[in-house]
């Protein structure tokens, strides 16, 4: 079984034969590292975004991951998951990549189960970006058509979120070489073109696992804006630490050690939960007293 972390993501693109490595890149961003499961055949494209889990447990190897994890996440909304590290919100990300099978339960997206859906038209609606930004060492133009080629579709992405003018300032602009000729793509600038490329597979739902991590606070108000602008037609589900994200929510999942602790409107858990007002509050302290 493929363990989908970050690290084996990098591992599988760190090889030397170019064909074999494109392959790996494409198996990558169509979210499909697995053969462990089998999927079924129902290929309705007209997919509004409702994710449900109900009553979702995980274990690996008798240890539970997730115990007894119920939500909805709403189109046109922001939600956030949030808790400790270790509390198994990269593992819902996870689970709704497709990457692993759930023990029990069933997680459901406009009430069909997951697992149903064929390969194609799960990744043509659930797309997202993780947290290290996922580019790659060739062209800004040719990390965009790894999903879609059409420049014109590629031009629309970039302006949505924002870069557009900054790819047009490079010398060589779309044609430029990350890693080789970008000196002066920072993480943000990296991050921001992601989710362009996300933007393009036109996926209803988006998944972002701490996508402003290690990103400056200019660029974190960049992307807070663009999520902003994205909820308008999309189902966003974000794992956020920072808490100038969690405010941006419509709604938001308190995770603790695998369970769901609260979960409702933005202000109904501040009100509720004295965890979420911790992990929102966390920040500002430590922020403060590092100055
Ligand atoms: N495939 C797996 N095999 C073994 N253990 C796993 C697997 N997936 C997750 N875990 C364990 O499940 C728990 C939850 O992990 P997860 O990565 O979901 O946490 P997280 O909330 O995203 O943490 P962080 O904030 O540090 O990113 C951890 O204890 C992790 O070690
Ligand atoms: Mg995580």
């Amino acid at each position: 079984m493929i363990v989908a972390t970050d690290q084996t993501l990098e591992h599988l693109l760190n090889l030397n034969n170019y064909k074999v490595r494109m392959q790996r890149i494409r198996t990558i961003l169509d979210y499909s590292p697995t053969k462990e499961i089998d999927f079924g055949d129902i290929d309705n494209d007209y997919i509004s975004g409702l994710i449900e889990f109900k009553k979702v447990n995980y274990q690996v190897k008798g240890e539970k991951i997730l115990d007894n994890v119920s939500f909805k996440v709403y189109p046109n909304e922001i939600n956030a998951i949030v808790g400790h590290s270790g509390s198994g919100k990269s593992t819902i990300i996870h689970l709704l990549y497709r990457f692993h099978k759930i023990t029990s339960g069933s997680i459901l997206i406009d009430n069909v189960n997951i697992y149903d859906y064929t390969n194609s038209i799960y990744a043509s609606n659930v797309s997202g970006v993780y947290q290290r930004p996922f580019v790659f060492e060739m062209s800004i133009r040719d990390n965009l058509s790894l999903v879609d080629s059409n420049f014109l579709h590629q031009v629309e992405v970039c302006k949505r979120v924002g870069i557009h003018d900054f790819i047009m300032s490079l010398p060589k602009g779309y044609h430029t070489v990350i890693g080789e000729e970008d000196p002066h793509l920072s993480n943000g600038q990296k991050q921001l073109l992601a989710i362009a490329r996300a933007l393009l597979s036109n996926a209803e739902i988006l998944l972002f696992d701490e996508i402003t991590e290690n990103i400056d606070s200019e660029t974190t108000s960049r992307i807070l804006s663009v999520l902003l602008d994205l909820k308008t037609n999309h189902t966003i589900l974000m794992v956020t630490h920072k808490p100038e994200m969690m405010e941006i929510a419509d709604r938001v999942i308190v995770l603790s050690a695998g369970k769901v602790s609260c979960k409702g409107k933005n202000q109904e858990v501040y009100q509720k939960s004295s965890l979420y007002r911790e992990l929102r509050n966390h920040y500002f302290v430590s922020a403060s007293k590092s100055e």
